[in-house]
């Protein structure tokens, strides 16, 4: 199995991808990170252990940074729900390890080289921080996904913005500038939805179904959700893990606007290279959405049966 240390903010779209990650049998989850986003830290990390407590699963969580590098954190609980997350889950009784996230991120990749690939799917902070730590990370580790930004497609919390990236836009101008990351933003992730029908089937079958089916739900009490059904972002990252056809990328140069004007924290993707750059970043722009679906439905359905 492919090991992955998830960097996440839970968060509803979070919750449904750690939980389809800790099921799916071609994921092996060697350790979560939480930072600052959907909610506090504090809560982002008691989800993260609820979560993993509600399907049996124990994987070390490790904290990470309570705010942006510079910017103010801007949480989304509207959406989310009150403590950033849905559904019922389990007052966690484990333990927070005294590590700072960005620690134990150079630490895992150090001890699982290239065997370890990093997927952040919240604000970058806790990324961004690990390589001013380790400036090699990049070359030591396989690969390292985020969920932020959005290259040719337009944002979601500004005009031109989308809320991991504008969130703190100089930790992901530092991941966009140094890790070579693949950038799975909305341009794939606005496609990356689950039908309602399948959401009332989990519904159906009750339990832990239940749970997760707050967790797909999350957006359409909020905001307008069309027929095709909420976008479970933070999943797409997920799916490409377990089977990287799902994903097509293509290799730009970009730069995140940290100016601070209308466009802060958009990506300036240059598709038609006018700066004459080299590519530093893998965008992805295209989803095969039943492939999407049929992953995350693998991982759910073993994280609910155990
Ligand atoms: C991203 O922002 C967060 O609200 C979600 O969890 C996801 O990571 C989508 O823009
Ligand atoms: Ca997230």
């Amino acid at each position: 199995a492919r090991k992955v240390l998830f960097d996440t903010d839970p968060g509803c779209d979070d919750a449904v991808m750690l939980a389809a990650a800790l099921g799916h049998a071609a994921i092996d989850v060697v350790g979560v990170t939480t930072v600052c986003g959907n909610t506090t830290v504090e809560n982002t990390t008691h989800n993260a252990r609820a979560i993993l407590e509600l399907g049996g699963y124990d994987v070390p969580v490790a904290r990470g940074c309570a705010r942006p590098l510079v910017d103010e954190l801007a949480t989304a609980e509207w959406i989310h729900g009150g403590g950033g997350i849905r559904g019922d889950l389990p007052y966690p009784s484990g333990n927070i390890g005294d590590e700072h996230a960005a620690d134990v991120i150079v630490r895992q990749a150090r001890e699982h080289g290239d065997d370890l690939t990093i997927a952040a799917v919240g604000p970058l902070t806790n990324l961004a921080l690990a390589l001013a730590k380790e400036p090699t990370l990049p070359e030591i580790v396989d690969d390292i996904y985020v969920m932020g930004g959005a290259a040719l497609a337009g944002g979601n919390v500004t005009p031109v913005a989308e809320a991991n990236f504008h969130n703190d836009p100089a930790a992901a101008s530092r991941v966009v500038q140094d890790a070579h990351p693949r950038m799975v933003g909305l341009d794939v992730t606005n496609d990356a939805t689950i039908p309602f029908e399948r959401i009332e089937s989990y519904e159906e079958r009750g339990g832990v179904f239940e749970t997760i089916a707050a967790w797909l739900r999350y957006p359409a009490d909020a905001i307008d959700v069309d027929e095709t059904g909420p976008s479970i972002h933070d999943a797409a990252v997920l799916a490409d893990l377990v089977d990287p056809d799902t994903l097509d990328f293509a290799d730009y140069y970009c730069e995140i606007d940290t100016s601070g004007g209308p466009s802060h924290g958009s990506v300036v993707c240059d598709q038609h290279g006018v700066y004459d750059e080299a590519p530093n970043t893998a965008v992805a722009l295209d989803i095969d959405d039943a492939r999407y679906r049929e992953v995350v439905d693998e991982g759910l359905s073993a994280y609910a049966a155990r």
